[in-house]
């Protein structure tokens, strides 16, 4: 189905500030199937200096291939060389993010406006294709409005040569309000030459699963779910696998993830200051816990890195088990 093997078939959608190196190998060690870097800016490829923030963007941990970079910008010439710089780095493929809502972005023609236009973009995505000698995708939303024209956008980027494409079920218009339009979804991929992956509103592995075969997809994407539910790939896996599922232990989470931050930061000051920027990540696995308010200020007022973890262990190791999971609205807004 893809150009390269997926051990199973959900991968961890793409998100601006929190899918870091360190938080998609992560990912990766619990089940993703795939991770995606977050948007990287064309015109930022192109006039930072070596080894300035595009460069720490790109990067990435041998342990999270299969991986793809995400680029975005408007013009052809900026894509393609920015795409062609993105190469060298040897990800697995190369997404292209025509699905970002974010006005600044939009304004500019990146992100979702490109499927204003989807011969035009047709014309970007061949001569991108053309550049790289990997394989091309792209994230869309299912339309700039309420007049959705994700077919037509598969059918240019199909011709282009893109290999397969992420589909967030909402318009740009949208935004994050209401559902993801699953039966939409369904029919793009009941129509597509090449493989769609549904992505928007997932929230546990069942759910996952059971979207995967009603709307037929051969993948799934998983994002706000899985900041909320940290072993949903791993639970995924088992369940896709038809094996038992046994559940880590937090303490084992949040001792891998501090030690993937500190293997990625090389800088006795970063590494200090990505250990602190952890505490959303805490902040997310301690949902549904009971007393996870409460710890969650607790843990926001605190700044020493060590004393963050700390609470983290305590707070952990004293719970039996998630009585329930928060669901509903959450992180309702993102460059996709
Ligand atoms: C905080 C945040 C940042 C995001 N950043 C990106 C991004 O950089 N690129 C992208 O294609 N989508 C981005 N998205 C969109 C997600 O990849 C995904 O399409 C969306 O959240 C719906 O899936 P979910 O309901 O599983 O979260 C972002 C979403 C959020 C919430």
């Amino acid at each position: 189905m893809m150009l390269f093997s997926l051990k199973t078939p959900a991968f961890l959608a793409p998100m601006a500030g929190i899918t870091s190196s360190p938080f998609r190998r992560l990912m990766r060690h619990y089940g993703s199937g795939c991770v995606v870097s977050e948007l990287i800016s064309a015109k930022g490829i192109m006039y930072d200096k070596e080894g300035g923030r595009s460069d720490a963007l790109l990067a990435f941990h041998e342990d999270e291939r299969p991986l793809g970079l995400q680029l975005f910008g408007e013009d052809i010439d900026s894509l393609v060389r920015a795409a062609q710089y993105a190469a060298t780095k040897k990800p697995d493929f190369i997404d292209i993010n025509c699905g970002c809502p974010v006005a600044k972005v939009v304004t500019k023609g990146a992100g979702s406006a490109l499927c204003r236009d989807p011969r035009a973009l047709g014309i970007i995505l061949s001569q991108i294709k053309k550049a790289i000698s990997i394989p091309l995708s792209i994230k869309i939303r299912t339309g700039w409005d309420e007049n959705r024209n994700a077919h037509e956008i598969i059918k240019y980027a199909a011709d282009a040569g893109v290999s397969f494409i992420a589909v967030h079920g909402r318009t740009r218009a949208q935004g994050y309000q209401g559902s993801a339009d699953w039966d939409y979804i369904g029919e793009l991929a009941a129509k597509s030459p090449i493989p769609i992956i549904g992505n928007g509103d997932i929230e546990s592995a069942q759910d996952a699963l059971h979207k995967m075969h009603t709307y037929n997809v051969p993948a799934v994407m998983i994002g706000r779910g899985a900041l909320r539910r940290p072993f949903i790939f791993k639970e995924f896996e088992a369940l896709y696998h038809n094996k038992p599922y046994e559940q880590p232990s937090y303490e084992e989470l949040l001792s891998t993830h501090a030690r993937m931050i500190e293997e990625s930061s090389t800088h006795p000051k970063t590494r200090g200051r990505d250990l602190l920027a952890a505490r959303k990540f805490i902040a997310w696995y301690s949902s549904g816990f009971p007393g996870c308010h409460a710890f969650r200020a607790s843990l926001f007022a605190e700044t020493e890195p060590k004393r963050i973890w700390d609470m983290a262990h305590t707070f952990f190791t004293t719970q039996k088990s998630p009585l329930t999971h928060e669901e509903g609205p959450f992180l309702m807004g993102g460059h996709g």
